[in-house]
Formats: structure tokens, C-alpha cells, sequence
């Protein structure tokens, strides 16, 4: 039986095969194949994961002649779809669940399947979805362990046009006594070789998403989270990449969660050389308890295989997660440019002082004004008032309601900070309820930047805040929210939950987080929101679901944002990096670059500006001006365009980066080359576009307008083949004349010429 999703334009199609006699799962499209089979003794096993094979045929011979259980060939690396430990298979399990008698065998064998047209949500947690049945096909096959009555159904989607398999899998009790889930992966999948580079996004604060690259040994290598959220330290996203692939050709394979808490992606590697990967919540800081009758649900784990090199896997990921991750009605709207005062003012502002900056800022053509902390309770520094979301009126006299009108009198729209999910001791909601705030009862808590952390795993706290936040934002002409998130958690407990549920924490107030999230983002469908975390602390595939764009990093230093944005490109689209331009010298590493440079770096993002523009002189309020309206002008294409990655800061001496956009038919493109330090004798070096068309002539033109491009004049006509086989020249000093400096960008924009 086949079932196909087939577009009514394009031809293309995902189909979902299952060969009765070999008991044959095969789920394809033009570009990914995955196939897997139910073996002699019922467990389902993995056959392959990799580039498009013929549907119709068998794939037996990829795994075992037979098998009917590790019996007599105890720990052989037999590949299989839904490990688990204590019968032989001694590697990382996707599942572990402890039944009544404390033991935690399970022999899960194949009870049943159904292939689905489209793609069934996953209950109370954000997942990718389709607009229109035939966009995918999903199967999904139930295993089931008849001793205990556990039943497991494990959920496939292959996308029509994208080369992506989502994951995620149900536990479902059928027993007659609670069972307990310590380990519930969303995704494990073993490969015949161990061949790979394990490529991972790590950090700090303001250092976050830099690109780790490290071969598959022998043994167990993870990257995770236990924090209470995804974390600055570790994204969850992993690459398996052939040490042979580069942006444009070769193998590579994209594991990532869609998920905002505590997360574990892990490899192992055996004896024999094979390699299996599981991802999905951090089991260390989880349990589950699943009554009879009761489910536990996966969060969706999305793996992208790719034979087109990180190119093609990031275009996935960047399509898929911009089109169909994020909804609501920002997603495909242009994103307005906007202004921050955070780093103008801090928490030093008044109304005055805010209004002066909206005037400029409206003057220099930006869109959207952004009221960051310190506005409510009596907030004058971080130590007070989380909690207490009423406008402090010794600021703002007009409260927020007087203050938005205003803004919106001066031309701008109005956007508001928030940080739901915090309490300080010093503030009104504490003293009515401290027992809010995370803790255990007898213990001390920790502050992290003098705040405790609200239980949003309790309803009535989550029903309070809907409440109360549903009042700020009708209060108010408000079209924007950054919804902030500062600490992570410490001394993790629920008053709310008995002692054996206590591991269920964590993940129920990410639960609790997405709930607020939709209940908001339903509530005020018009408001667009950002998510941040102490800039990019969770910077996730589960936020992006309701928030469409993300604050990449507090750190706005050009060139650090370089390797910051190029690593977060991996996974994450242009759409979705909240970028800006701030003063220098730079606050958060005292570099000083130009202001080109600085908007160069943050028009490849959405672009906004963070800084007192009332302290602009003359000139550089020119300068803005001209380039929100180069970045207005071409917004369509830098928000939504493909991303191309031309010259790494991870490579060679990190020296040089370069990127482009280009639009998807190729008529439009804007290529940008940074370099870090200046150095004597370089020589001529030109950056080769990709992507174009070698068909179309181009019209070249350099930023800021009158630029000189390579041939000695402002602007100039080149064929795309040319473009892509020679290259953009970065003004060598001693050809064209252009100086060179530490800090320099180069930005380019192609137009197609019309023909005739
Ligand atoms: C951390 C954020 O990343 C900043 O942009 C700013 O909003 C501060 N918090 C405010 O406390």
C-alpha cells in the first residue's frame, strides 16, 4: 500500500510505501529516503536514512538477514527504531519506562500501523505543520509490549518538497498501574557508519551558537541542557557531516528539537563502527509518570538529511522552520525596523527622554518603537518589580496607554518588554505569593541577576499572568512584544506536584511556558512577538512557533555577531535573528567599527537599531537614515531570500566572512564581504557569489550608493556566470582605489537587468 502527497504545481511527491511481504516502511520524496522494517520478532528496525532510493523495491538486505531477538548474539549493533535497554541492546535507549514491579524491560514489538495524508499536531506542544494536506504524509506505527500493556507509537512525516522526516513518539499506559517514563526520546537513529563529524552550536552569553566541529569516536558524545531552558551553552541542534562536505556538496544530516527546556542530543559510536543518535528531553532531570489509560507525548524531533553539502540542509531547515514552524500573521509579513532603547537608556529613561529618541528615530525612517525594562513596578535597576506589570507612573506619567499614543502620534508603532516568567522578592506579586516562585520548601533559593523564576507548571499562576498581561496589551495601542526570560532555574520543584511527579518538573513548566505562549499569541493575533533569553539563551526551534523572530545575542558587536549569526544560520533563517545596530565604542566589548560595518552585519537579520538616536551627530543620522531605507527597500529579500553561506569566521584565520542573499528566482541578490583586521600586502581577493543565474546579466551596484564595485565605477553590468566564476573584487588598495581599513564591509546588490 502507497500512500502519496503529491503538489498540484510541482509535481512533486511524498510517498509512504509498506510492502506486506517484507513488512517494508518506505517514506520518500525526490530527495530523502527513509526505510525501515518490522523484523522476525516484531521489533521495528532501521533499514537506511540517506538520498532518494526507488520506491517499489526491497531494502531487506540493508539490515540483518533475520532477526529474532539478541539471544544469541548479545550487544551486535542491530539497527532499530525504538531501542531500549536490559535485552541486549547495551547502547543509548530512546525509551526506558520502569513498570510497577520496578523493572524495566520491554520487548516492543509491532501491533499496527496507519499512513495519515498531512501531519497530526502534537497535543500541548509546538510541532511543524502543514497548510494543505498533500504538503506531507505521515505514518505512524504502534509497538507494543504485551506483559506490561505499554504501547509506543512512533509518528513520521515526510515533507513533499523538503528533504525532512519529523519525528516524535507516544507512550501510551495500557496497563493497569502507573509506569513511570525516565527516558523518552523524540528521535533515535542508528547508521551503518560512524564516518561523521559531530558539528554543534555552542557559547556563552553574548558568545553564543559558535560552530564546534569534532570527529564520531568511539563511545558516547552529547551536547545538552539543564537548565530550564534550551541555554546559551548548547543549542539543540545537531550536524553529522562527512569530513569531505562543504557548503556545496556532500553528505550531511540535521538532528534538531523543537523544544525550549532541558535537552540532550547524544551519539554513540560501538565497537563495530555503526552509530546511533538519539535527541529529545534531557532524561537526567526528567521522569514521567503515565497513569493507566494516560499518554506522554514527545516533543518533534526534525532531521534534515542533505547530499548537497550544509547549503541545501540549512535551506531546509531555514524554509521549513520560517514557513512551516512559525505561524500566526507575522509570519510572512515584512518585519517592521525598529528602534530598542535598552542600551540608550537602560533603566534611566522618562517620558521625555523616550519620546526625543521616537522623533528621531521616526525621522530617520524606522517603524516600530521598543520599550525595553524598567517600566512597570518601580524598576530602576534589576534588584525590584518583576511581577508587578503596571506602568510605573513617576516615568511614565501617562502610564502605557499615554505613552503608546504618543508614540503612535509621532508615527511609530509600540512595542513593550516583558519577562513573564519572573518574580523579584521586591516586588507586590511576591508578598501576595511567594509561594509562586520556585523552591524547595526548607532550602534556600538561588537568585540568578537578583530574580527567582515563577512556577508556570501551576495554572493559577499561568491564569494569573494571562490576566494581567491580557490587560497591558488591550490597555494599549501595542504591536509589539519581546518577551524576555533572564535566569535560569535553580532548586527545581512544584509545590503543585506530589513527591513521585517531582521529575516531571521541568518539563511541565516548559509545557506551562508554551501555554501562556499560545494562549497570548491567540488572545492578540495582531501583536508580533519576539522571544530572548538574556539575549540568545533560547534561541529555539519551540519558541519560534509562536515568536517568529528571536534576540539572536545581547553581544552587537559586528564582528562578533559575525560568527554569532553565520553558527546560528545553521538551523535558524534570517527571519527569525532579531539584529541591531548599536553604538560604539560597543558596550558589550568595547570595539570600535564603523557604522556601516555595524548595519552591514545586522541587515543580514531583522534589522533594528539599539541606541540614543538623539545622540547621533548630523552625519551619522544621515547615515542611518539611508540605510533604513536601503534595508526597507530590500527587506523582502533579506528576511525571506535564500541564505547563502560564501566564507566562514570559523575557517582559516576567521579573518574574512562573506554571505549572500538571493531570491529565489535569481533576479535579486545582495552579497556582503567583512573583513576583521586590515592587513599590509593582502592582495586582489574577490568573493564568488552563489546561486545566480549564469543566464541573467546582473546590474552591480556597491553599498552605500556610489561604492565602487570591481570594475573602477559605481556600477556596472556583469553575466551571472561571470559573477559566480570570478567574483566580486573587495577593493584592493592600489586597484580601484578604495582604502582599506580594520572593520570593513563590502556589500553588493545584483539586479537582474530586463532583457531587450
Ligand atoms: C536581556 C535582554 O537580552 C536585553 O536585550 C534586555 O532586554 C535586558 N534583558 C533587559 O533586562
Amino acid at each position: 500500500m502507497t500512500i502519496t502527497a503529491q503538489g498540484p504545481q510541482t509535481g512533486h511527491a511524498a510517498s509512504i510505501e509498506f510492502r506486506e511481504k517484507e513488512r517494508q516502511f518506505h517514506l520518500g520524496n525526490s530527495r530523502v529516503s527513509y526505510v525501515m522494517r518490522v523484523f522476525e520478532n516484531g521489533a521495528l528496525g532501521h533499514l537506511y536514512l540517506g538520498r532518494a532510493l526507488a520506491s517499489g523495491r526491497s531494502y531487506r538486505h540493508l539490515g540483518p538477514a533475520s532477526f529474532d531477538g539478541f539471544s544469541n548474539r548479545l550487544g551486535a549493533p542491530i539497527p532499530l527504531e525504538c531501542p531500549t535497554p536490559g535485552s541486549g541492546d547495551f547502547r543509548i535507549p530512546a525509551l526506558v519506562v520502569e513498570h510497577p514491579d520496578g523493572s524495566t524491560v520491554l520487548d516492543l514489538r509491532y501491533g499496527d500501523h496507519r499512513i495519515l495524508v498531512g501531519k497530526p499536531a502534537i497535543r500541548g506542544l509546538p510541532s511543524t505543520y502543514v497548510e494543505a494536506d498533500d504538503e506531507a504524509a505521515t505514518l505512524e506505527v504502534d509497538l507494543r509490549d504485551a506483559p506490561s500493556g505499554t504501547t509506543v507509537t512512533l509518528s513520521y512525516t515526510i515533507f513533499r518538497d523538503l528533504p525532512v522526516i519529523a519525528r516524535s513518539m507516544r507512550v501510551r499506559n495500557e496497563g493497569e498501574k502507573a509506569i513511570r517514563a525516565h527516558v523518552a526520546m523524540s528521535a533515535s537513529v542508528d547508521l551503518p557508519d560512524a564516518d561523521w563529524q559531530f558539528v554543534h552550536l555552542s557559547g556563552s552569553w553574548a558568545r553564543e551558537r559558535h560552530i564546534h566541529a569534532r570527529q564520531l569516536e568511539p563511545g558516547r558524545q552529547s551536547i545538552s541542557s539543564p537548565r530550564g531552558s534550551s541555554g546559551h551553552q548548547h543549542n539543540p541542534f545537531l550536524l553529522l557531516r562527512r569530513a569531505t562536505a562543504t557548503e556545496e556538496h556532500g553528505e550531511a544530516i540535521g538532528f534538531s528539537l523543537v523544544y525550549s527546556g532541558n535537552f540532550l542530543v547524544e551519539t554513540e559510536v560501538e565497537p563495530y563502527g555503526t552509530a546511533r543518535v538519539r535527541l529529545g528531553v534531557d532524561p537526567e532531570t526528567f521522569s514521567w509518570s503515565i497513569d493507566p489509560g494516560a499518554e506522554f507525548a514527545t516533543p518533534e524531533a526534525v532531521v534534515v538529511y542533505s547530499e548537497g553539502g550544509l547549503d541545501a540542509l540549512s535551506d531546509a531547515y531555514h524554509r521549513l522552520y520560517r514557513e512551516r514552524l512559525a505561524r500566526g500573521r507575522w509570519r510572512d509579513r515584512d518585519r517592521p525596523v525598529l528602534l530598542n532603547n535598552w542600551e540608550g537608556t537602560y533603566f534611566d529613561f522618562t517620558e521625555d527622554r523616550l519620546l526625543a529618541m521616537a522623533s528621531v528615530a521616526r525621522e530617520l525612517g524606522m517603524e516600530l518603537f521598543v520599550l525595553d525594562d524598567g517600566w512597570f513596578g518601580q524598576r530602576d535597576d534589576d534588584r525590584s518589580s518583576l511581577g508587578d506589570w503596571f506602568a510605573d507612573r513617576r516615568k511614565l506619567p501617562g502610564g502605557i496607554d499615554g505613552l503608546a499614543r504618543k508614540i503612535e502620534g509621532i508615527g511609530l508603532r509600540f512595542g513593550l518588554w516583558i519577562e513573564p516568567e519572573m518574580i523579584s522578592e521586591r516586588s507586590d506579586l511576591f508578598a501576595a505569593h511567594p509561594d509562586w516562585a520556585i523552591g524547595i520548601p526548607g532550602r534556600p533559593r538561588s537568585e540568578g541577576r537578583q530574580q527567582l523564576v515563577l512556577d508556570m507548571s501551576r495554572a493559577e499562576v499561568r491564569d494569573h499572568l494571562f490576566e494581567v498581561l491580557s490587560e497591558v496589551l488591550a490597555g494599549a495601542p501595542i504591536s509589539y512584544v519581546k518577551w524576555d526570560m533572564n535566569r535560569y532555574i535553580t532548586e527545581p520543584y512544584s509545590l503543585s506536584l506530589p513527591p513521585e511527579r517531582q521529575g516531571e518538573f521541568f518539563h511541565r513548566y516548559v509545557l506551562g511556558v508554551y501555554d501562556l505562549y499560545g494562549r497570548l499569541t491567540a488572545r492578540f493575533p495582531d501583536i508580533l512577538f519576539e522571544s530572548c533569553a538574556g539575549g540568545g539563551g533560547r534561541f529555539d526551534p519551540g519558541l519560534l512557533a509562536f515568536a517568529p523572530q528571536g534576540w539572536t545575542s545581547d553581544d552587537t558587536d559586528a564582528v562578533e555577531r559575525l560568527k554569532i549569526q553565520w553558527g546560528t544560520s545553521l538551523a535558524y533563517p534570517l527571519s527569525s535573528m532579531g539584529a541591531h545596530v548599536s553604538a560604539v565604542p560597543n558596550h558589550q566589548v568595547g570595539r570600535v567599527t564603523p557604522l556601516a560595518t555595524r548595519a552591514a552585519v545586522a541587515f543580514f537579520g531583522v534589522l533594528g537599531y539599539e541606541l540614543d538616536p538623539t545622540a547621533l551627530p548630523a552625519e551619522e543620522r544621515r547615515d542611518v537614515a539611508e540605510q533604513v531605507a536601503f534595508y526597507k527597500r530590500h527587506r523582502a529579500l533579506l528576511q525571506r531570500g535564500r541564505f547563502v553561506r560564501l566564507l566562514g569566521p570559523f575557517d582559516g584565520d576567521g579573518n574574512r566572512t562573506a554571505w549572500m542573499v538571493v531570491s529565489r528566482d535569481a533576479t535579486q541578490a545582495i552579497v556582503a564581504a567583512y573583513q576583521v583586521l586590515n592587513r599590509p600586502a593582502q592582495g586582489i581577493e574577490r568573493v564568488r557569489p552563489r546561486g545566480l543565474d549564469p543566464a541573467i546579466s546582473y546590474q552591480v551596484s556597491g553599498w552605500p550608493a556610489g561604492e565602487e564595485v570591481d570594475t573602477g565605477e559605481s556600477s556596472a553590468i556583469r553575466g551571472g556566470d561571470d559573477l559566480m566564476a570570478t567574483g566580486l573584487l573587495l577593493g584592493a588598495a592600489g586597484r580601484d582605489g578604495a582604502p582599506q581599513r580594520d572593520f570593513q564591509a563590502w556589500l553588493f546588490v545584483l539586479e537582474a537587468v530586463p532583457e531587450g
